[in-house]
């Protein structure tokens, strides 16, 4: 038997998809242009610029590894999927505070005055429109310029039209939307969001469960443009979206980027599975002196972002697999707005483990970490592959970006994947599977020597 036979055992896609090609500018539109947003703007110009590395970012620095190991393909990411340039980027966004996203970077505090310098002619140039803003979803903060309109509907026609202008104005034929705004208030799925057209009707009479955030989406899903979600609201969450996402052809991901204390989490709790090691409890302390600090000291907007960063280790352990292990755990999450740590958010984590016989140990962890430097990159590559996945012709929830969440959003009847590696592994598969090459199963030597007996002189992976 030949090694091509041997092959034909593993699975392998039939055929690449078609993909269009990534020609002229790509807008990005961010609704919130805050810490987040600007961070990542910024970013992207030092780096077109040749005087930063992309650090954290895949689409820009990972290598993905093609056929048997023998054969020591290892293309980067982005010489092996089509995706856009950075030097084709444009940006635009929403906010409540109107100026430019040079004054929001430089509230924000995140980067040193040295590096906001260099990119202040760029930063001062991106459109800052007024925003879609309701109180009642983000309490803690008192917009200064906000659109009037007659009902939800007409909000989302303006909307339409800033996308329409910006886009004509940026020649671009492409965009991509990622919500960079504030957390909203803890809100749970209604009829109104159950299918498109309860959605509309709600639109058109100001339902009161249709937050900001949802009228952006919808706007950009009508616009064609795929949409992310950058915080734990509902947002793209929801039938009605996922409807209007399939019917649009359009993919959709979220919900809430995942990093500093969460990224930890989903590589530590996997980890504990791995070894049968049993849980006690998990307790999750933060502080954080930012504007996004500042708005999650209100009650609702934590309640979001608690459900979003409670959920996490449940998937993971698989209680109701492993009992004796994970049933009864304490999980607590504290997230704490101390305005003097800025951007430089501090987190711990106490956790009590149990080994062999049931003897305790103990786990602490703390990360010193830099919120929106941590999430720039995530939402680099959020906006490159939701770009890559509407020219592959892909729509609704993509599940494959899962790796960049703290809270995946999937289809209804599944659970969703929060294992960084197995999230890994499933997006670097799928852009196998775009691209006609052989999905890596790790299967490796062990699966080849047990033909070996029958099948001599079979090369090995
Ligand atoms: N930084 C991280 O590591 C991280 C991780 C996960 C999620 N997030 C989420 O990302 C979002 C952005 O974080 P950030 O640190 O940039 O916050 P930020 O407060 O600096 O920026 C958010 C901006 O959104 C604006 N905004 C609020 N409601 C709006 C609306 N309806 N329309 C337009 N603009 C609106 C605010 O005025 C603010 O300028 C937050 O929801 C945060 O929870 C951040």
């Amino acid at each position: 038997m030949s090694t091509n036979n041997s092959n034909q055992k593993r699975q392998a896609p039939k055929s690449a998809k078609k993909i269009a090609n990534p020609e002229g500018p790509l807008t990005v539109f961010t609704p919130g242009i805050g810490a987040v947003s600007t961070t990542f703007m910024a970013g992207v110009e030092l780096i077109r610029k040749g005087l930063r590395e992309p650090v954290g970012s895949l689409t820009q620095m990972a290598t993905i590894r093609l056929g048997k190991r023998t054969e020591k393909r290892n293309p980067l990411i982005k010489d092996f999927v089509p995706l856009a340039d950075l030097g084709n980027l444009r940006f635009a966004g929403w906010d409540i505070f109107g100026g430019t996203a040079f004054d929001a970077a430089s509230k924000a505090g995140v980067l040193g005055r040295d590096d906001l310098e260099l990119v202040r002619p760029f930063l001062s140039s991106v459109d800052v429109m007024p925003a879609v803003f309701e109180q009642k979803y983000v309490k803690r903060l008192k917009p200064k310029i906000v659109k009037k309109g007659k009902s939800k509907m007409d909000l989302a026609e303006q909307l339409r039209e800033d996308i329409r202008a910006t886009m004509r104005r940026h020649g671009s034929k492409r965009a991509v939307m990622a919500w960079c705004g504030s957390t909203e208030v803890y809100i749970e799925e209604q009829e109104v969001h159950r299918n498109l057209k309860n959605f509309e009707k709600g639109l058109a009479k100001n339902d009161p469960h249709i937050a900001p955030s949802m009228i952006y989406a919808y706007a950009a899903l009508k616009e064609g443009i795929p949409f992310a979600n950058g915080a734990p609201n509902l947002t793209v969450d929801v039938p009605a979206m996922n409807e209007l996402s399939k019917m649009q052809k359009l993919p959709i991901a979220g919900k809430d980027f995942k990093t500093g204390q969460t990224l930890l989490k989903t590589v530590l709790a996997p980890m504990l599975k791995a070894r049968m090691l049993g849980l006690n409890g998990w307790f999750s302390a933060n502080i954080l002196g930012n504007q996004d600090g500042e708005v999650l000291d209100e009650p609702g907007s934590f309640k979001t972002k608690e459900v979003s960063k409670l959920s996490v280790l449940e998937h993971i352990l698989q209680p109701n697999l492993y009992p004796d292990l994970y049933s009864d755990y304490y999980h607590k999450i504290r997230i704490n707005y101390y305005p003097p740590r800025g951007d430089d958010k501090e987190s711990w984590d106490n956790i009590d483990i149990f080994g062999w016989l049931g003897y305790p140990m103990q786990i602490k962890v703390n990360f010193l970490c830099r919120d929106s430097i941590l999430a720039a990159p995530v939402l680099l590559d959020l906006v490159l592959f939701l770009d890559l996945a509407k020219r592959a012709g892909l729509s609704g929830i993509q599940e494959w970006l899962s790796f960049y969440f703290k809270s995946p959003m999937c289809a209804p009847d599944l659970y969703p994947e929060h294992d960084l590696f197995i999230q890994m592994t499933k997006l670097k598969n799928y852009l196998r599977f775009l691209m006609g090459e052989e999905l890596i199963t790790h299967l490796g030597v062990e699966y080849y020597s047990e033909d070996s007996a029958t099948s001599k002189g079979r090369r090995r992976p």
